[in-house]
């Protein structure tokens, strides 16, 4: 992103399924609650992934980029040329179910940001609304990080607590942190861009 000028940062949200997250990033965009900012393209790597529908109506780019036997590093490579394509500056994770390889956090060090529904660094990796309820917890949450070599671990942009409710099942916990979600996400992109436009 150009420095002190009023170009607009160029965001891509990376997904694999519903997109509900995806959604709250581009109605923040179009409301002005994250200024300066356009949603350039939304990626999926699963052609059935109900998300794209959503963007398309909204007018937003949609590319489907499948790994089709492809190793790791060779299908995040195209995702790369595509994202290097169209000039963007920051890289939002929205339930995208794969693991980035280390080409591709190089190449946007810093610059890749994911939600996870749990308050890390308790409960990473898959099902962690699953881990919250069999560990017994009484509080749960979401974290917005930044996206490094390690699973579900790099620094921590922001985080809201969720209560866990007696009687709680993984739908209904879920249900409400992803309610969390939705707001927390959208803050937690306005505030790094602010800092990356400052630097
Ligand atoms: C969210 O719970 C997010 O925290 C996790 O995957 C889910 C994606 O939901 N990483 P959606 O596709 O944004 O609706």
């Amino acid at each position: 992103m150009a420095e002190g000028s009023a170009k607009q940062a160029r965001i891509a949200i990376l997904i694999s399924g519903r997109g509900s997250n995806m959604i709250a990033l581009a109605d923040a965009v179009g409301s002005g609650s994250i200024p300066n900012a356009e949603v350039a393209i939304v990626i999926s790597d699963q052609p059935g992934a109900t998300g794209l529908e959503k963007a398309k109506q909204r007018g937003i780019e949609t590319l489907v980029i499948e790994r089709r036997g492809r190793t790791r590093a060779e299908h995040d490579r195209e995702v790369v040329t595509a994202l290097r394509d169209r000039r963007i500056d920051l890289v939002c994770l929205a339930g995208y179910m794969r693991v980035l390889s280390a080409e591709f956090i190089g190449a946007f060090r810093s610059r890749i940001l994911n939600i996870h529904p749990s308050l890390l660094p308790s409960f990473p990796g898959l099902n962690a609304q699953q881990q919250a309820l069999a560990n017994g917890a009484t509080v749960s949450g979401c974290t917005v990080h930044y996206v490094d070599e390690t699973l579900d671990g790099g620094p921590i942009i922001a985080q809201r607590e969720v209560a866990v409710h007696k009687g709680d099942t993984v739908e209904s916990l879920s249900a409400r942190i992803l309610v969390e979600e939705h707001k927390l996400y959208p803050d937690a992109v306005a505030m790094t861009l602010k800092k990356l436009s400052i630097k």
